[in-house]
């Protein structure tokens, strides 16, 4: 898994490229595409074939017809803001990783029951940040986390630093990328 998972909204299919080279050149290699778009599996289809160097997967996955299109259209892992048994169902029978939104105890031990051991910590801002964080890992030493939501430059270093933490979240990777790209025109 990619240690850096930017949370792409695509709303013209014609805009794939630009975020996508962005990232690219940002040495950012991966993208989390979500369904918040009408384009989203045509995007991920899209960057699925183009890109074939980066890690695709879907976003805003919240239910399995979502789930089997974004796994048709080729994405290689599946986020959802909040944990659906049904997305877990369709990913595990398909083999492809789920990262379902958990911030309670009782979320993550759901989780845990559906096999999953790598969890969406999102919002973070909200939900505590990297103290709840800390607290959770206190019953739960066996799970990962990715914090996203409000994820920034600014507070980024300290959720890297800690060890629970498998990977980031956030839409700020893209638009830093295009600013990135932007400048350099
Ligand atoms: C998500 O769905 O993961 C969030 O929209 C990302 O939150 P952010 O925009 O604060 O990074």
């Amino acid at each position: 898994m990619e240690k850096f998972i930017p949370v792409v909204v695509i709303k013209e299919l014609s805009e794939t490229d630009k975020i996508l080279t962005a990232l690219k050149s940002s040495g950012i290699m991966c993208a989390e595409i979500t369904f918040r778009t009408a384009c989203a599996a045509e995007a991920i289809a899209y960057a699925v074939k183009q890109y074939p160097d980066m890690e695709i997967g879907a976003g805003t996955v919240i239910n399995a017809t979502q789930c089997h299109a974004a796994l048709e259209a080729g994405a290689t892992f599946i986020v959802s803001p909040g944990l659906s048994a049904e997305v877990a169902a369709v990913c595990r029978k398909a083999g492809v990783p789920y990262y379902p939104g958990c911030v309670t105890p009782t979320e993550i031990m759901q989780a845990l029951d559906l096999g999953i051991s790598t969890v969406k910590f999102f919002p973070a801002n909200i939900y505590g940040g990297l103290a709840a964080l800390k607290a959770l890992s206190a019953p739960f030493p066996q799970v990962r986390f990715i914090p996203t939501g409000g994820v920034d430059r600014g507070n980024i270093d300290e959720f890297l630093a800690f060890d629970k933490v498998a990977a980031i979240g956030g839409s700020f990777f893209v638009k830093e990328a295009l600013a990135k790209m932007e400048e350099k025109k």
